[in-house]
C-alpha cells in the first residue's frame, strides 16, 4: 500500500516537473544573420519569462563556435552580467540590452565585426527548473574595397586611351594640312 502511494507520488512529481519544464521556451528572432566587416549586428533571443518578472533565478550562457573551438560571448548569473568570463576577442565589442531582459529578450549588440566572428552563436537559458538553448548563425563578409577600385587605373603616360585617340586624330589632321599646304607651295 505504501509502495503504491510512493509510486503515485513519484508519478505526480514527474508530471508536475514536466509541466514546469514545458513552460520554458527559447527562440531566436532570426536563425541567420548576414553582416559586413567593421559593421554592427544585434543578435536576439527570446524566452518565456517568469510571471513575477523577477530575474533572480535567470542564468544565461552564450558561446560562439567555429569549426575548431568555442569562445564565451556572454554570461548572466542570477540576472547580473558576468563580464569577466567573456573571451578577450569580444572585449569591448559586446553590449547587452538590460531593459528588455525582463520582457524575455536577450539582445546582444556586437560592434566592429571581424570576418572571423562568423560562426554559430548558441545561448542557453536557465531558469530555476529548466534549461533550453537555441542557436543562430552569423556570416561576416569582408568589407568590399570600393574606395580603392572605384577609379580605373591610369595608363603609364597618365593619359587614357580615349585622349590618345584624340591626339592621333590631331596628328593626322595636322599632317594633312601640312601636306596640302606643301602641295599648294609646289604649284
Ligand atoms: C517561440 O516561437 C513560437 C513559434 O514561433 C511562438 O509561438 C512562441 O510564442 C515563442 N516564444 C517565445 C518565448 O518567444
Ligand atoms: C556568407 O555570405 C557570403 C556572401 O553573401 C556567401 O557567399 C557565403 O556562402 C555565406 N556563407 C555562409 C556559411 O553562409
Amino acid at each position: 500500500m505504501t509502495c503504491c502511494i510512493l509510486l503515485l507520488f513519484i508519478l505526480l512529481l514527474l508530471i508536475m516537473t514536466s509541466c514546469v519544464c514545458a513552460s520554458l521556451v527559447v527562440n531566436v528572432t532570426q536563425s541567420s544573420y548576414q553582416a559586413e566587416e567593421n559593421h554592427d549586428v544585434t543578435l536576439e533571443w527570446t524566452f518565456t519569462t517568469r510571471t513575477d518578472g523577477s530575474l533572480n533565478s535567470l542564468n544565461i550562457f552564450c558561446e560562439m563556435f567555429t569549426d575548431v573551438r568555442f569562445f564565451i560571448l556572454f554570461q548572466l548569473h542570477k540576472g547580473v552580467e558576468v563580464s569577466k568570463s567573456r573571451h578577450e576577442r569580444f572585449a569591448g565589442r559586446v553590449q547587452f540590452d538590460k531593459d528588455v531582459l525582463r520582457e524575455g529578450r536577450l539582445r546582444l549588440h556586437m560592434s566592429r565585426l571581424r570576418t572571423d566572428d562568423s560562426g554559430v552563436y548558441l545561448c542557453y537559458v536557465f531558469t530555476g527548473y529548466d534549461e533550453r538553448s537555441k542557436k543562430c548563425h552569423l556570416n561576416v563578409t569582408a568589407a568590399r574595397a570600393t574606395t580603392l577600385r572605384r577609379d580605373p587605373p591610369p595608363t603609364e603616360s597618365g593619359t587614357s586611351p580615349e585622349s590618345l585617340g584624340r591626339i592621333g586624330l590631331f596628328c593626322v589632321l595636322g599632317l594633312t594640312v601640312v601636306l596640302v599646304l606643301s602641295l599648294f607651295a609646289l604649284y
